[in-house]
């Protein structure tokens, strides 16, 4: 039996031997997109390197990354599909491109000392092309080149075109299959059939898709692979899914002791606590991590949490267990993820927290639902009493009444929980009128998008400009600077223009102390009329800009969004002001 390690190592070794450097697994949350919650594929943390900036380790790089994506949450407890998963990928930033990449997956797949899998087990996919973007003949050509037989590569359409979300580097894409069914693969290849499974994926990303739809060339040319790590273990071992391997089977022995019920009775039900308690682990284990809430990421957290809790009683489970669920998992993966380690006891404790608190309510809840059962159907107030009183997220309700058989008004329940979150909003509002300092996310972009600003109307317009004041509120941002004349449309235009490139750069923000002599020597910016202290804290964004200043900021530039100015205009003899905002 092939352990995850093994094929983990068998994966870095081969491309280090390709030049390749090794580079570790990003945080799950992303720090440069705030289009999505989690890293959903291993080239999201290296879209600011696909995009054109240089990488510190060179142009190929390989790595493991962890991903998460909530999207499929029906379709988890079944044979492929994986809340929590770790994507092998390598790639090329500008250097080598389709003949390399598919020469390289080819012998990574078939080669004696790696895969070894049978030519006549794999079938292959390439991109049949559309008004811009012409058929891919060249990567067809070379699967041939290697002894691919003409029936086992198809020209597909939009499956074939990867992109993550709606914008950002993408290109088309050329997959490969594993053939899982019993007995011989058929000759030909079909995509439809679902005894294929899709193993690999290898992007061709020499596009940029931007917002209004278009579609530009890259000025580099870069590859982008990903390969799930959960799915090919599966595969190789010769098992219907990787809950039967190694990634998982201290899981389901663990649920199997604490239930007292056999795997192959309650399949679907410990799948989806395993794979639950690995996510929930890795997300409060996480570098940034998070903790369950109501909003955003610590709600798809809880909904993963009370989910598990569920079906932990349908299991058989009596009284809490995730703490103990949860140990398996920090004790396999804490080896290949130190962050497990580390943070053990928030862990541990978080997950305890938030069982305490549902265990609770959670029997009370479903005597309820089986009340508003009898009407036939879930009115949004009730799956919002159900929400608010005993803690049910939404999908949790849903998913109890479709096992009913009946529905769910969701549009009325959204209805009630926007009323609410109103309510609350203007009395969280009153709160903060004492004059709290607000830290909120947007603010602390907008911060740093100030310094930007600062520094690239230095840049762009005069290097005489300087700070005057500045404010910021969660709906915009206020500069003051000193110069004599109001700007042209074009000037406005370029400082935005330059913020914006810097904010694409992903340039680390960093904090230091020193004294404030040295500050000036360094040419840090300081406020006109503003007193120091002796000893100060420095803001430096990259090469970019140095800042006397408290904080907080953000991370990398990347964080900021983009940014936009919304109006410039006279503020006092000599002093001009900028509003702008992050979007
Ligand atoms: N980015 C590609 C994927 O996730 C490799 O499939």
């Amino acid at each position: 039996m092939m352990k995850a390690k093994e094929l983990r190592d068998l994966y870095l070794k081969f491309f280090t031997s390709k030049g390749h450097a090794i580079i570790p697994s990003a945080s799950l949350i992303p720090s440069n997109d705030a289009s999505v919650l989690f890293n959903t594929a291993g080239m999201q943390p290296l879209v600011p390197y696909l995009s054109g900036t240089s990488h510190p380790l060179g142009m190929r790089l390989v790595n493991v990354q962890k991903c998460l994506r909530t999207v499929d949450f029906e379709n988890i407890g079944d044979n492929t599909h994986h809340t929590f998963f770790q994507m092998l990928g390598n790639w090329s930033l500008g250097d080598y491109f389709k003949k390399e990449a598919i020469m390289w997956s080819f012998e990574f797949l078939t080669g004696k000392e790696w895969l070894h899998i049978p030519l006549k087990m794999l079938a292959f996919t390439v991109y049949e092309g559309d008004k811009n973007v012409s058929r891919d003949e060249e990567s067809y050509a070379m699967w041939r080149s290697l002894g691919v037989a003409e029936k086992r590569i198809a020209f597909l359409g939009k499956d074939n075109f990867w992109i993550a979300g709606d914008t950002g580097p993408c290109g088309p894409s050329s997959e490969m299959f594993y053939w899982k069914g019993e007995g011989d693969a058929p000759e030909k290849f079909d995509a439809q059939d679902t005894r294929w499974v899709e193993i690999w994926n290898d992007v061709f990303m020499c596009y940029n898709k931007l917002a209004d739809g278009s579609v530009v060339a890259l000025t580099r040319k870069n590859v982008d692979t990903g390969m799930g790590l959960e799915r090919t273990l599966a595969l190789l071992n010769g098992k219907k899914s990787a809950y039967e391997t190694d990634l998982f089977s201290g899981l389901i022995f663990k649920i199997e002791e604490l239930s007292g019920k056999k795997y192959a009775q309650y399949l679907r039900e410990m799948r989806i606590i395993a794979d639950h308690i690995r996510a929930a682990v890795f997300v409060l284990g996480d570098e940034n991590a998070v903790l369950p809430s109501n909003v955003d990421r610590g709600y798809i957290l809880r909904r993963l949490i009370r989910r598990m809790i569920r079906y932990g009683k349908m299991v058989g489970i009596s009284g809490l267990f995730l703490r103990e669920v949860a140990q398996v998992v920090i004790c396999d993966y804490g080896e290949m993820y130190p962050e497990l380690e580390m943070n053990k006891i928030q862990i541990l404790d978080e997950l305890h927290k938030e069982e305490e608190k549902f265990e609770k309510t959670l029997e009370n809840g479903l005597r309820e639902f089986e009340k508003m059962v009898v009407l036939g159907a879930i009115s949004g107030v009730n799956a919002f009493l159900l929400f608010q009183s005993y803690g049910f997220p939404l999908e949790m309700t849903e998913e109890l009444a479709q096992e009913k058989g009946i529905s769910v008004d969701v549009k009325e329940f959204l209805a009630e929980y926007e009323k609410h979150k109103e309510l609350s909003r203007v009395g969280a509002e009153k709160k903060f009128k004492g004059g709290l300092a607000d830290t909120s996310e947007v603010v602390v972009r907008m911060h740093t998008a100030t310094h930007l600003l600062n520094e690239a109307l230095r840049r762009v317009i005069s290097k005489d400009i300087h700070q005057r004041g500045s404010n910021i509120t969660p709906e915009r941002l206020r500069f003051d600077f000193s110069f004599e004349r109001k700007l042209t449309a074009d000037e406005v235009k370029r400082v935005e223009n330059e913020v914006n490139r810097v904010i694409g750069l992903d340039l680390g923000v960093v904090r230091t102390e020193m004294a404030k002599a040295d500050a000036e020597k360094l040419g840090a910016q300081a406020e006109f009329g503003v007193k120091y202290p002796d000893r100060v804290s420095v803001y430096v964004v990259g090469d970019y800009s140095k800042e006397f200043c408290g904080g907080p900021h953000v991370e990398h530039t990347g964080q900021i969004g983009t940014f936009k100015i919304l109006k410039e205009e006279a503020c006092a003899a000599g002093v001009r002001r900028i509003k702008a905002v992050v979007e």
